[in-house]
């Protein structure tokens, strides 16, 4: 076959090409990709994608998270859900590898809610955390009840309420031309696409990183309160060594401290004084005070001892 030279309107019709495929995977991206789209679909993208690098933040910020073991981290968490969720099978074998599991997690957190809100991949994206918010509640709040005080399931239906927003929005933008599957899979030939999806990935990273540097230090023997002024039954809050909030209790039989880390999900309980438990404002559970057991509601193992001791003229955690 002879090859020809191109015709002069044949150069300018494949440049215009060039710059229209441009024009259109730029308008997909970055700042661009938060004009011209509909308030309801802005207002979803800032709260999700916000809330998913919120929680990855969480987790890289916190010292416990990615520990062995111990109540606050990923292995004691997945430990709680074994035998209370269907997906229970399936969380033992998680169990093994559970450090490998915590990175993973952490980082998809980041990469979904950078690419929400960079607009990058959105509806792989979305996908990803319709998909998380579906295992949370399928491991997590399954046995809320009722259902609505469970947000995992809310922020499920945020999520495909999202998807179909979005790609209503697409489609509007492309003509009806978009097809499900060619949309889902980002085009890898798309020089831009690439480097938007390698930069969500290098975000996940930086932030995951920058998280862990900003963990509160550890301080040894860190005096709470001074004794004479914390008289027998008297109660407190303070920050525990690990910079998470607990509560210190002085009773006849001495001094003790919970965490106040609620072992459901992670709210902060409150002591109340007239029913002598610790009360969690988020889905209702109660811990007795003098043991850290449940009293009540979906919690399901007791708030962690936190040892501390009097030395001296003060209170100090060990
Ligand atoms: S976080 Fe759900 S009961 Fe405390």
């Amino acid at each position: 076959m002879q090859l020809r030279e191109p015709e002069a309107h044949e150069v300018t019709l494949f440049h215009r090409g060039i710059l229209l495929n441009t024009r259109m995977a730029t308008k997909k991206m970055g700042l661009a990709s938060w004009r011209n789209q509909p308030l309801g679909i802005a207002i979803l993208r800032l709260w999700l994608g916000g809330t998913w690098v919120y929680g990855g933040w969480a987790k890289a910020s916190d010292s416990a998270f990615l520990s062995k073991s111990g109540p606050n981290s990923f292995s004691g968490q997945l430990t709680s859900y074994i035998g209370h969720s269907p997906l229970t099978f399936i969380l033992r074998h998680m169990l093994e590898h559970a450090t490998l599991f915590a990175w993973f997690v952490m980082l998809s957190e980041f990469a979904i809610g950078i690419a929400v809100l960079s607009g990058v991949a959105m509806q792989l994206a979305i996908i990803g955390g319709f998909s998380v918010s579906i295992i949370l509640w399928l491991s997590v709040t399954f046995h809320v009840h009722p259902y609505f005080l469970g947000s995992d399931l809310a922020f499920a239906a945020s999520w495909l309420a999202l998807f179909y927003l979005w790609r209503a929005h697409e489609r509007s933008g492309n003509r009806g031309r978009s097809t499900l599957i060619g949309d889902l899979i980002p085009h890898l030939k798309d020089r831009r696409e690439v480097v938007g999806l390698m930069s969500v990935a290098a975000g996940a990273v930086i932030a995951s990183l920058a998280g862990r540097s900003f963990r509160p230090k550890q301080k040894a023997n860190a005096a709470i309160v001074k004794v004479a002024d914390f008289p027998i039954g008297s109660t407190m809050p303070f920050t525990a060594n690990d910079g998470n909030p607990a509560i210190l209790f002085r009773t006849n039989a001495g001094v003790f401290a919970y965490s106040a880390i609620c072992t459901h999900q992670g709210c902060t309980v409150a002591y109340d004084g007239l029913s002598h438990s610790m009360n969690c404002p988020c889905h209702g559970a109660k811990f007795d005070a003098a043991s850290g057991a449940v009293l009540a509601g979906p919690a399901p193992i007791p708030l962690p001892k936190i040892s501390v001791s009097i030395a001296g003229d003060h209170i100090i955690q060990a």
